[in-house]
C-alpha cells in the first residue's frame, strides 16, 4: 500500500495530547496516523541560519521530519504573508489585511524550501496530504523538482467568494497553485462552491461539476467536514469530571450555572461581541446577576502579529470593564484566562458547563463546539449557544444559532438557555450528539485518503 505522508506548518510532538492552543488540525490528525506515515513540516523553532536538513523524531512508528526557519522566513512566510495576509483575507477581515510583495516572495521560498527538504525522502508511490493555507504552493514546487505522485490539498479555515478574494494581489497565483493538487477539500459546500467559482475566474480553466480541468491535469474538490474523536473525548470528559481539578471548579461555582468558552486568542473568535453579549445579559436579563459564572478561556496565540496585541489589550478592558460594573464582593460574572488548558481538564469543564458559547464570526469548523457536544452528560446535558458562521453550524443545527455581530443575540441565546427544560435540553442534545458522533475525525480522514488513492 502507498505510503501516507502528511505536510502540515504545525506539526505535533510525538504522541502529543494538546491543549486549546493547538487549533483542531493538529488534534484531529493525530488520532488517525498510522505506523509507517511521514509527517513533515515546521518545527517550531526559529534559527540563525538554518541547514535545510530536516531533524528527524519517533513516535508509535510514525516519523515526523521538521525543519527550522529564519527569522526571515519568520516574519515573511508566518507573521507576514500566511497569517497577516491570507488569515484575515479567508476569514472575510479585509480591513485587517496587510500585504506586502516581500511577504508573499518570503512565502514561495518557504515552500520551496519545504519542497528541498521534502525530496529526498519521497517514494515514487507516495501519497502527500498537504494541510492549510501556510502551503498552498507546495504542491506546484514538488511538481517543479519533479514528483509526479499524488498530491492533496485540505483547507482548515474558510475560502471566500472571488469578490474577497480579489482583493489580494496574487490571487491569481494562489488559485492555480491550488490547481496543481490532485485533490483539494473544504470543510463545508459552500466553501467549496466558492473555490470552484474563483478557479472559474481567476485561472481560466474550465469547471466540469466538481472538478477544475487544467493543462493535462483534472483535480478533483471535495467537501470533508473535519470531526473529533467523539468516543474518546466522551470518554475523557466523564473521567474529568471526577477530578479534584473539576472538583475545585465545582465548588469555586457554589451551585452557580457556568457559562464556557475556550479557543485561541484570535480575532476571527469573536471574543469582544461576546463579552459585550454577557454584559447585556446582565444588564437586561438582571435575574442571572449572582446565578452565572462565565469562564473565557483565550490561550495566547500568534503574539507577534500586531493585531493579536491589540484584541488582547482590548480584551483585558472589557473584562475589567464587565466586572467592574456588575461584580458584587461575593461574585465575579467574569472569569477570564489566557493560559492554555490541557485538553483532559477542557474536557471536564464543558462537562460541568450549563452553556457552551461558540460565537466566532468566520470559522472553517471549529471542533470545541463538537467537543461540547460529545462531553456532555446525555442526562443532564449544556446547551450549546454556536454562530451561524461557524462551518460546524451546517451540521449543528439544533443548537441555538446566533448571528454574532449580535450582542442582544448573545444576550437572548444565554437567557434562553438558562430558562431551558430539561426536556428540550435532552432532545436537542440527542439531535447533535448523533451528528458529532456521525462525523468523526477517523471518517474525515477516511473520505479525504480514499478520494486520494482515486485520483
Ligand atoms: C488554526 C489553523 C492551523 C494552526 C492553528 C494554530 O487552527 O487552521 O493551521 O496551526 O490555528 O495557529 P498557529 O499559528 O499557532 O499555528
Amino acid at each position: 500500500m502507498a505510503r501516507l505522508v502528511i505536510v502540515s506548518n504545525r506539526v505535533p510532538p510525538p504522541r502529543a495530547t494538546g491543549g486549546v492552543s493547538a487549533g483542531g488540525l493538529a488534534v484531529a490528525l493525530q488520532s488517525f496516523v498510522e505506523p509507517g506515515t511521514l509527517w513533515f513540516g515546521w518545527s517550531g523553532r526559529v534559527t540563525e541560519k538554518p541547514s535545510g536538513k530536516p531533524g528527524f523524531a519517533d513516535g508509535q512508528g510514525v516519523t515526523y521530519a521538521t525543519i527550522d526557519l529564519s527569522s526571515e522566513d519568520y516574519d515573511r512566510f508566518y507573521v507576514g504573508f500566511a497569517n497577516s495576509s491570507l488569515w484575515p483575507l479567508l476569514h472575510f477581515r479585509l480591513g485587517l489585511m496587510r500585504y506586502r510583495r516581500e511577504d508573499f516572495e518570503g512565502y514561495l521560498v518557504v515552500n520551496g524550501n519545504f519542497a528541498d527538504a521534502l525530496m529526498p525522502m519521497l517514494r515514487d508511490d507516495d501519497m502527500i496530504w498537504v494541510h492549510d493555507y501556510h502551503l498552498i504552493p507546495l504542491a506546484l514546487a514538488l511538481r517543479e523538482r519533479g514528483f509526479n505522485g499524488r498530491i492533496g490539498f485540505f483547507l482548515h479555515i474558510p475560502f471566500v467568494p472571488a469578490s474577497v478574494l480579489e482583493a489580494l494581489p496574487p490571487a491569481r497565483d494562489l488559485l492555480r497553485a491550488l490547481c496543481a493538487y490532485d485533490v483539494v477539500g473544504f470543510q463545508t459546500h459552500t466553501h467549496l462552491e466558492d473555490f470552484l467559482d474563483c478557479a472559474r475566474r481567476f485561472t481560466g480553466f474550465a469547471v466540469e461539476g466538481q472538478e477544475v480541468v487544467t493543462n493535462g491535469r483534472r483535480v478533483r474538490a471535495i467537501a470533508d467536514p473535519i470531526g473529533i474523536d467523539a468516543a474518546g473525548f466522551a470518554r475523557v470528559a466523564a473521567r474529568s469530571a471526577g477530578t479534584a481539578y473539576i472538583q475545585r471548579v465545582r465548588d469555586s461555582l457554589i451551585g452557580r450555572a457556568l457559562a464556557i468558552s475556550a479557543e485561541r486568542l484570535d480575532y476571527s473568535k469573536g471574543l469582544p461581541n461576546r463579552f459585550e453579549g454577557f454584559a447585556r445579559l446582565l444588564s437586561r436579563f438582571p435575574q442571572h446577576h449572582r446565578h452565572i459564572s462565565m469562564l473565557q478561556i483565550a490561550a495566547r496565540s500568534r503574539e507577534d502579529v500586531a493585531e493579536y496585541q491589540v484584541l488582547r489589550r482590548e480584551l483585558d478592558r472589557l473584562a475589567g470593564d464587565i466586572n467592574g460594573r456588575f461584580s458584587q464582593f461575593d461574585w465575579v460574572p467574569l472569569r477570564y484566562m489566557t493560559q492554555t488548558v490541557a485538553r483532559t481538564k477542557l474536557a471536564g469543564l464543558f462537562r460541568a458547563a450549563r452553556i457552551g458559547l461558540v460565537t466566532p464570526l468566520r470559522d472553517g469548523m471549529n471542533l470545541v463546539a463538537k467537543e461540547f457536544v460529545a462531553a456532555q452528560d446525555p442526562a443532564d446535558p449544556g446547551v450549546l449557544i454556536l454562530s451561524q458562521f461557524a462551518g460546524a453550524a451546517e451540521e449543528l443545527s439544533d443548537a441555538l444559532l446566533v448571528n454574532p455581530y449580535d450582542p442582544d443575540a448573545i444576550a437572548e441565546a444565554m437567557h434562553v438557555a438558562l430558562e431551558m427544560s430539561i426536556d428540550e435540553r435532552r432532545e436537542r442534545h440527542a439531535v447533535l450528539r448523533r451528528a458529532v458522533f456521525d462525523v468523526t475525525a477517523a471518517r474525515y480522514c477516511n473520505v479525504f485518503v480514499d478520494a486520494l488513492r482515486g485520483a
